[in-house]
């Protein structure tokens, strides 16, 4: 997730314009950043790695001169944080320049193409193809627009686009396909950007671009086009109302309530997944001895999650260790041939850095499933799988833990795939699900979000909660009872459904909530045993199952119906009314989901 900004003006220099929009897309990423400009014919640039901030004082935006100008906020992708991988991005001729927010899937081998054709890349990055792209189709006399769709219909993936010429100063060409670009309208001056915050202080009319369309700016002008067929199109303008504050929260209350329906994105983004890390991991964990999962907090039940994936498809045993009790667990590395996979989604968490440390001192190879491009876990794991969520601003963990479980499920997948324990038709079935999963997590947000806000009205008053689950429906309940915990401060305990009555049970009186993770899959006949154990003791059953599982359903006096996914699947789209379920009380209780007392975003101490 980056940001960009596009501005052309005839009010003169739009430099600081350009700076001061960024600082306001910051929380889109905040890596590197960089500004392009025209003037006298001359494209001007000036980016590097750090905050906007850091790099203004270094470099002084504002001093770039020209009434054009583009300008991203990076959240690296391809590539570690570092000036040559910052945006703009220029072609061989530094003539064109382009930012881009989005991932071209099929960069390496059009960066190949284009290095046959004499084509020299600068960057690691997967945007560089496109000005470099533009700059071939220009070659045959076309326009920019027209060099611009052409080299659009060339790349995989996706992208939100702005690219400014010095061969064409009067214009900025933008477009989109599935990132997100907005164009603003101004008095004599016309924007695009990622989100509307960027451009709040100047114009309150926006047009939304939608996928695959493309628009060239002038000061005085929008013309927008199909990027597929080239057709002109016609779009309302819209008025925008939301204060500056709201609109940095895309009009949610809290970030917490963005990043919980911004996981449609995320996952999707996610499963763009580096295909040879991907192979490594698999192929790592396919030869090992032994295989641990270390991780902290959600980060910890996004593994155990893992454990049971691992165990049920690939037939591969595995540990799960919270990350601070992995020193007085691990017995060393005898064979040589340990892995341990480290999930962060800084990146920073010491319990985590340690216990990775630890491992590769004893000779482990050391994965790492990470959020954060180029923090300290990246640089200290033999091999990284990335999770694009983007910036989590919200301090509990959301749409990283479903983006952490979707490249889980995609390594489990892959691993029982080539050690034989499943056919290509479950394969095939997996990946169409996960391929699927967006579009079911945006259904159970849409379908579910009102239940569950009424639901919260009632838990609100409560001051215990259980959450139930078995199998790999563990993990779910125990991420659910945990989101409960630190933003609505309601003592939730999680626990294996089969275990609670050993001793929780105890705890049960009238009234007392139990919230089960019930998912049609082998656990389903035994947990509806644990339903009516907790139910004879008055327990205000609270059910998340499917709509076939009538057992549950008809012991509940709460049932949240989600899709039916294959097993290893369910904790994606179960985990999402749970978060909204803690969300919501919380707010209830009057706190602030976005600020949970005494807890920080990352923990930096043992
Ligand atoms: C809970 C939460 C924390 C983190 C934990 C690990 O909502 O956010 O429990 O999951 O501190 O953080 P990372 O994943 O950054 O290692």
């Amino acid at each position: 997730m980056c940001g960009i900004i596009g501005i052309i003006s005839t009010n003169g220099n739009v430099s600081r314009m350009l700076r001061e929009s960024l600082k306001r897309l910051e929380y889109r990423g905040y890596d590197s950043a960089g500004i392009a400009t025209i003037a006298n014919g001359i494209i001007f640039v000036k980016k590097d790695k750090g905050k906007i901030d850091e790099i203004h004082r270094m470099l002084n935006f504002d001093s770039l001169p020209g009434n054009i100008g583009i300008g991203h906020t990076r959240w690296a992708t391809h590539g570690q944080p570092s000036r040559e991988n910052a945006h703009p991005h220029l072609d061989c001729s530094g003539m064109i320049a382009v930012v881009h927010n989005g991932i071209i899937e099929n960069y390496l081998e059009l960066r190949e193409e284009l290095s046959k054709l004499g084509h020299t890349f600068r960057s690691e990055t997967d945007t560089e193809v496109i000005p470099h792209l533009i700059e071939e189709f220009l070659k045959s006399n076309k326009s920019l627009e027209e060099a611009v769709r052409q080299a659009l219909l060339k790349v995989k993936g996706s992208f939100a686009i702005a690219v400014i010429s010095s061969k064409e100063p009067d214009k900025i060409i933008c477009a989109r396909k599935e990132s997100p670009l907005l164009i603003g309208i101004g008095n004599s001056q016309m924007f695009c950007a990622s989100d509307i915050p960027a451009i709040l202080p100047y114009t309150r009319n926006i047009i939304v671009l939608d996928d695959m369309e493309m628009a060239v700016l002038t000061p005085n002008s929008v013309t927008i086009r199909r990027i597929d067929t080239g057709e002109i199109v016609n779009k309302d303008i819209i008025q925008v109302s939301w204060s500056p504050e709201e609109a940095e929260k895309g009009g949610f209350p809290h970030f917490m309530l963005k990043e919980i329906h911004e996981q449609p994105r995320a996952i999707r983004d996610t499963l763009r997944v580096d295909e040879k890390a991907l192979e490594i991991f698999v192929q790592k964990i396919l030869t090992a001895d032994k295989i641990y999962f270390v991780a902290a907090g959600t980060s910890y039940h996004a593994a155990l999650a893992a454990k049971y994936m691992l165990a049920k498809l690939a037939g591969l045993g595995s540990d799960a260790i919270i990350a601070s009790e992995f020193e007085e667990q691990f017995p060393g590395d005898s064979s040589g041939d340990s892995v341990l996979i480290a999930i962060s989604q800084s990146g920073e968490t010491a319990d985590t850095l340690v216990a990775s440390r630890i491992a590769k001192n004893a000779g482990v190879c050391v994965l790492a499933i990470v959020n954060v491009v180029g923090s300290s876990l990246t640089r200290l794991a033999d091999h990284v799988l990335y999770t694009r969520a983007g910036p989590e601003i919200g301090v509990a963990a959301t749409k990283t833990f479903t983006t952490q479980l979707t490249l889980l499920s995609m390594i489990a997948a892959k691993a029982a795939r080539e050690n034989g324990m499943i056919d290509l038709d479950e394969y095939i079935r997996l990946n169409t699900e996960l391929n699927e999963m967006p579009r079911k997590v945006r259904d159970v947000i849409e379908r579910i979000e009102i239940k569950v806000k009424q639901l919260s009205k009632h838990l609100a008053n409560c001051r215990n909660a259980f959450y139930l689950g078995r199998g790999i429906s563990t993990a779910t309940a125990l991420e659910g009872a945990l989101k409960m915990k630190e933003i609505a401060y309601i003592h939730a305990e999680g626990y294996p459904a089969g275990e609670s009555k050993h001793g929780p049970i105890a705890l049960v009186e009238p009234g007392f909530p139990c919230i089960f993770v019930a998912p049609p899959d082998s656990t389903y006949h035994s947990i509806i045993g644990n339903v009516t154990e907790m139910k004879a003791r008055g327990a205000e059953i609270i059910v998340l199952t499917s709509k076939s599982c009538d057992d549950v359903i008809k012991n509940a006096n709460t049932a949240l119906i989600l899709p039916e996914v294959h097993p290893i699947l369910s904790p994606i789209p179960y985990i999402v009314p749970l978060q909204l379920l803690a969300y919501y009380t919380a707010v209830e209780r009057g706190y602030d989901p976005d600020r949970p007392r005494n807890l920080a975003k990352s923990v930096t101490v043992q």
